[in-house]
């Protein structure tokens, strides 16, 4: 059910992650799908609840600095660093885990990744819990993100509550980054993007960015995000002739297009962040559509335009063959 946050929802939906239950609520980036993180069956719902394979780690939220020894065993003077700098904020860090944390949250891993989301009522609601909330983003596995609490309603409808908190703000799931000796990896793109990274770590000059391996991160997987229709990417795919029951997603000047049944701009003046917002929810919108199909007109791949390429690869990658998704994919993924 999804309830306006106001003081009591909020405290409403404290109860329940302290007894046990799930919470789906707002946060800056998506809508996640909260658990006490300190609570191992508590955390085996959201697997049950998204179909979410058991390999698949989940991000603990936390609502201030001090917590996050808690979760964390080894908070390194660089880490801090990037807290300081980024927290509250859309920068999901992995971190050796403390053994208060499940295995279940973890996958078996022995880090943990930790985030503190720059949402007024995320940060309400787990202070009020008064624990670590492990919660990945509030849609069945694989599927569209939520980046408003209707979107939630759509994939997750048994829910008990939904707290609404209007649409997120940036529309893209958070930046994760591991820390390492010799420099970071960024294991999934967002809005902390690279540079931004790069700025506040740059007294170090060994200090640089690793490409990751594909193995570093679950969330590397290629398939992920997907809408219910099929998307195709102008340049990556090979696009249908027929354009007529097919919507077109616009980055800029519309100029030059016709013949769709649809349009459809993720930002009208070319701008990234604004991209960013409209993804989701311009998927979210057109996989109910009566149409064949979706084009989307790439972004360029420059700071968060890494982040929106990444989602729309992934959310084109399964309809797809491998050949030509090998063509491109083997670059932005790796990035
Ligand atoms: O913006 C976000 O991060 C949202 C909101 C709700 O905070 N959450 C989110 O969670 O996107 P989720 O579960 O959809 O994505 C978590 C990502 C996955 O790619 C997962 O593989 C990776 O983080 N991850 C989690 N724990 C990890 C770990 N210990 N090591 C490496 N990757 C990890
Ligand atoms: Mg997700």
């Amino acid at each position: 059910m999804i309830s306006p946050a106001t003081n009591e929802s909020i405290l409403e939906a404290a109860r329940l992650l302290k007894s046990g239950g799930l919470v789906a609520f707002p946060t800056e980036t998506v809508y996640g799908l909260g658990a006490n993180a300190l609570d191992a069956r508590a955390v085996s719902q959201i697997f049950r609840t998204k179909d979410r394979p058991a390999f698949d780690p989940l991000i603990v939220h936390i609502p201030d600095f001090e917590s996050l020894t808690i979760v964390s065993s080894d908070v390194s003077e660089r880490v801090q660093r990037l807290t300081q700098a980024f927290w509250p904020g859309p920068l999901t860090i992995i971190l050796p885990k403390a053994v208060c944390i499940p295995d279940l949250v973890t996958s078996g891993l022995p880090d943990v990744a930790v985030r503190m989301p720059a949402h007024p009522v995320a940060l309400e609601l787990i202070r009020s819990a008064g624990l670590p909330i492990a919660a990945p983003s509030a849609n069945k596995f694989g599927k569209l993100s939520p980046t408003t609490a209707k979107h939630v309603q759509k994939q997750l409808p048994d829910l008990p509550l939904i707290l609404d908190g209007g649409p997120c703000e940036v529309g893209l799931e958070s930046t994760v980054v591991r820390i390492e000796k010799d420099g970071f990896r960024i294991l999934r793109h967002g809005a902390i993007t690279r540079e931004m990274l790069l700025n506040h770590l740059e007294e170090s000059k060994a200090y640089q960015t690793v490409d990751p391996l594909p193995a570093a991160s679950p969330g590397l997987m290629k398939s992920h995000y997907s809408p219910e229709k099929r998307l195709y990417i102008v340049g990556d795919h090979a696009l249908p002739e027929d354009k007529t029951q097919a919507a077109y997603i616009g980055f800029g000047s519309l100029e030059g297009q016709s013949g769709y049944k649809l349009y459809r701009q993720l930002s009208p003046s070319g701008d990234l962040a604004e991209a960013a917002v409209n993804l989701f929810q311009v998927l979210h919108e057109l996989e109910e559509a009566e149409l064949e199909y979706i084009v989307a007109e790439p972004v360029p791949e420059t700071g968060l335009g890494l982040a929106v390429m990444d989602r729309l690869r992934k959310a084109a990658f399964r309809f797809h063959s491998q050949a030509e998704n090998s063509s491109h994919l083997s670059d932005s993924s790796l990035k």
